[in-house]
């Protein structure tokens, strides 16, 4: 098992990494669980898959699972079920020393934690994180939200969670298309400050998704880690160390945006795509050598994620994009800051980028 210390401030806590943390859920968690009654959170796929492990661990303990059973997908983070959630944890007379599990992807974990973090002014949550995606960025580093209309993630708290277990396990039910999503969120860690570890998805990523155990292992506690030195050095996103870690999200917001949020693009595939635009604008722009961004968009490639915008058949110009740029919440004083790389390992945020200069780069890569 790999355990990852998270030395934020005021609380620190671990992130435990190994197969089979579900099932031995209650030992993990050393006395959090101070009631009988365990309220939990999840999405129904998730029950589906892995409500019976997390059911017997908590029974076998002593423990009685009150489940909220939420529709899976993006549509889940809104004000209506952060409003149903908070009064069901209400109802539940959930005090500001118990914990609440959150098990699941992203959404379950943005949704809980949010409400974790606003119910009697904070209480405690735990993240069981049940996508790759989830293992390795959103499970990690507190930053929870909800989608309003007027955009995503913008309704949101920095709340940190009390104990991160990323089970391995539960990859083997995660869609191939999820797992493939999440792993782009992996290759970020190593675009962003660590070419060595790009190295290492370059030779190992193909074999760690289709399943070698050691390998997702090492994936996942050597991304968590590297979250994690981010995190306790900028916790709220303010030094510019934690702004990093929006490596392709920019560009991939937009393509998100652009598609509705909708299935036709999930998350972590914008942001591959939004990575590889991001490698192909700095080279554009002379920063990083043309080779370092070919290298990228194919090693993308070569696990199946989509590397050209032409592909996605757009029905837009590279102006469209970019207007949805401006709606991005890391917009600052009317300047959008960008994250762009110097080379493979080497990102940087560039605080100076025309938004112009940006739709006419992605007018070319629309006409492919
Ligand atoms: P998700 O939570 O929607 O899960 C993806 C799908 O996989 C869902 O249909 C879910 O039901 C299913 N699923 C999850 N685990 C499964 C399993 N083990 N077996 C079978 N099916 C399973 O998506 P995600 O990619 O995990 O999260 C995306 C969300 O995370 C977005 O809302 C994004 O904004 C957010 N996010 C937050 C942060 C952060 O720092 N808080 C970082 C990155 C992303
Ligand atoms: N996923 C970006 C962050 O946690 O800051």
């Amino acid at each position: 098992m790999a355990v990852i210390p998270v030395d934020v401030a005021a609380r620190p806590y671990e992130v435990r990494v190994a197969a089979g943390l579900l099932a031995e859920l209650v030992p993990h968690c050393r006395g959090r669980l101070r009631k009988r009654t365990v309220p939990i959170v999840t999405d129904r796929n998730v029950h589906a898959a892995w409500g019976d492990v997390v059911e017997a661990a908590l029974r076998d303990s002593g423990h009685e699972p009150h489940w909220r059973i939420l529709p899976p997908g993006e549509a889940t983070k809104s004000w209506d079920e952060l409003a149903a959630t908070v009064n069901w944890l209400l109802a539940q007379e959930v005090e500001r020393g118990d914990h609440i599990l959150a098990l699941g992807g992203g959404v379950i974990g943005d949704l809980t934690g949010f409400a974790a973090a606003i119910v009697k002014r904070g209480c405690q949550f735990i993240q069981l994180p049940t996508t790759l995606l989830a293992q390795v960025d959103s499970s990690v580093g507190g930053k929870t939200a909800i989608n309003t209309p007027a955009g995503k993630n913008l309704v949101g708290a920095f709340h940190q969670p009390s104990l991160v277990l990323a089970d391995l396990a539960v990859l083997d039910t995660l869609p191939e298309r999820e797992l493939l999503a999440g792993y782009a969120e992996v290759v970020k860690y190593g675009l962003i400050a660590d070419a060595g570890f790009f190295s290492w998805c370059d030779t190992n990523g193909a074999e760690m998704l289709a399943g070698d155990q050691s390998l997702r292992e090492y994936a996942v506690a050597h991304s968590v880690a590297h979250k994690a030195r981010i995190v306790a050095e900028d916790e709220r996103e303010t030094s510019g160390k934690r702004a990093l870690l929006n490596l392709g999200h920019t560009f991939g917001h937009a393509l998100e945006a652009e598609t509705g949020f909708s299935n036709q693009l999930i998350h972590g595939e914008a942001v591959a795509l939004g990575m590889v635009l991001a490698a192909r604008f700095s080279a554009s722009l002379e920063l990083m050598p043309k080779s370092s961004a070919d290298h990228i968009a194919d090693h993308f490639a070569s696990v199946g994620l989509t590397v050209r915008l032409s592909e996605l058949g757009l029905d837009c110009d590279g102006q469209a994009l970019a207007a949805h740029m401006l709606h991005d919440k890391k917009m600052d004083a009317g300047q959008l800051p960008f994250v762009l790389m110097k080379g493979i390992g080497a990102a940087f945020i560039a605080k100076d980028v025309e938004l112009s200069q940006v739709a006419q780069f992605l007018d070319r890569e629309l006409a492919g």
